[in-house]
């Protein structure tokens, strides 16, 4: 069974160096169980040359784990390691305190972050699938999903009951995702009909993202000092300096060895973000391990399919070191490095400047004629706020000059599509739309 996490426990956490693994972050691990709400009694080190196959730890420590949980009256002992079901089974045994490895903390944390149905379901299946390989006898939250009716089927076991349940449940969760998938997916696509350039705000987990998304659009989604306040991409639309609009996403922390069946549960933030125009990559500027960081980021944004996507990088709490905000570009004019303090705020207009100056790179600039009966045209153009001006001819036709986006002038032409013979790049060339 696995164990489920009540706040405010004393947690007894073990890190150890096992020869070969990469080195473990103390600081960010001790920010992981202060997010489930847990406080830290006492950490246990050491160093192995590689696990134990029955409990992970050496029967020595074995010992000094137990007898520090009976001293610190610890309720929960937390291992920053992947263990396999059986050495979990193994110390809960010998440890009598419900015991958790990395992937349990994290999906704990997510279980009590997911906000919105489709994130509660993400991580319903990814505990269940945890849940399966890791099946010991008395596990009764499901029966009480199931009502308690025709519980068990003749002959079974506990275990294959709890098993039989489980797999019926993970198959209604999956429906149920579909259902909803299906749904977003069409406001996602109405989303896209709009227009509108999206911005996604990525970075490493408790960088700063939401208080950035707040100071810039003004609302207020949940922020916490805590890893994974965000759970579900949120929307706002933003206006840029020149008054050109585009779609702000919030999208959930990335962070170091984030379990792979985690990455599929958060796949509708990771695809929210693969369809961006441009990323807006918050780092903490007053981490010391921030460029191990930023590549990390990197690295699953890659994994996604989301590497190409131009990125402003903010350098963020600058607050932390006393400096002024300011841009660097690279030597490419390709990224633009923004260094602001989304909480004070400021050196926010230098951000929304780097981001009209990105998003422009992408625009197509030209006239277009159009008939009276074209209006309908004329009235998609200004809700995508592509007109920069326009002059009326005496024959009731309009000429307007646009200034639009790359992906917007797509959709335009796909929907009429003897536009794409037209010159474009030419201000002094007329577009008639002749035939709509
Ligand atoms: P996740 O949702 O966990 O991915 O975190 P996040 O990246 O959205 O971080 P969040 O906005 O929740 O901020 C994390 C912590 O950093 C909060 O305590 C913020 O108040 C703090 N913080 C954010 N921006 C600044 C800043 O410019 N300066 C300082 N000093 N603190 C900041």
């Amino acid at each position: 069974m696995s164990e489920k996490v009540q706040p405010n426990l004393r947690a007894l956490t073990v890190q150890l160096d096992i020869a070969g693994e990469p080195g473990k972050s103390s600081f960010e691990f001790a920010q992981l169980v202060t997010s489930a709400g847990l406080n830290i009694a006492a950490t246990v080190g050491g160093k192995r040359e590689k696990p134990h196959p029955r409990h992970f730890v050496g029967v020595g420590k074995l010992g000094e784990i137990y007898q520090l949980v009976l001293d610190m009256c610890a309720d929960v002992v937390l291992f920053d390691h992947a263990l396999t079901p059986g050495q979990e089974r193994h110390l809960r045994d010998r440890l009598k305190v419900p015991v958790l490895d990395r992937s349990g903390l994290i999906l704990d944390i997510f279980s009590q972050r997911a906000r919105s149905f489709e994130g509660r379901l993400q991580v319903e299946l990814a505990q269940l699938k945890h849940l399966s390989v890791r099946l010991i006898r008395g596990w009764t939250h499901l029966e009480r999903q199931k009502g308690g009716i025709g519980l068990r089927g003749p002959g079974e076991t506990q275990l294959e009951t709890d098993r039989r349940l489980i797999a019926q449940r993970i198959k209604q969760v999956r429906h149920k995702l579909d259902r909803v998938r299906s749904q977003r997916e069409q406001g996602r696509r109405a989303r896209h009909r709009s227009g509108l350039p999206t911005v996604s705000v990525v970075g490493y987990t408790n960088a700063g993202k939401s208080t950035l998304f707040n100071a810039l659009t003004k609302t207020n989604v949940y922020v916490a000092d805590q890893l994974f306040a965000t759970l579900d991409p949120t929307f706002r639309r933003l206006s840029l300096p020149n008054g050109a609009p585009c779609v702000l996403t919030d999208t959930v922390g990335f962070i170091q060895d984030l379990p792979h069946e985690l990455i599929e549960a958060f796949q509708a933030t990771l695809l929210e973000t693969r369809e961006a125009d441009v990323l807006l990559h918050v780092v903490d500027v007053s981490d010391d391990n921030k460029e191990h960081r930023m590549l990390e980021v990197n690295r699953i944004l890659g994994q996604i399919g989301a590497d190409k996507i131009p990125q402003v990088v903010v350098y963020n709490k600058i607050d932390m070191l006393g400096s002024q905000p300011r841009v660097d570009v690279s030597k490419d004019n390709q990224i633009f490095y923004v260094w602001l303090s989304a909480a004070q705020p400021c050196g926010l207009d230098l951000l929304l400047d780097a981001l009209q100056q990105i998003l422009s790179y992408d625009r197509v600039l030209g006239l277009l004629r159009l008939k009276p009966e074209e209006f309908h045209v004329r009235a998609q153009l200004y809700q995508w706020n592509a007109v920069q001006d326009e002059t009326l001819s005496e024959d009731g036709s309009v000429e307007l000059y646009l200034d639009i986006s790359q992906s917007a002038w797509g959709k335009l032409i796909k929907k009429y599509p003897h536009l794409e013979k037209r010159v474009w790049e030419d201000r002094s060339e007329s577009i008639e739309l002749a035939a709509l």
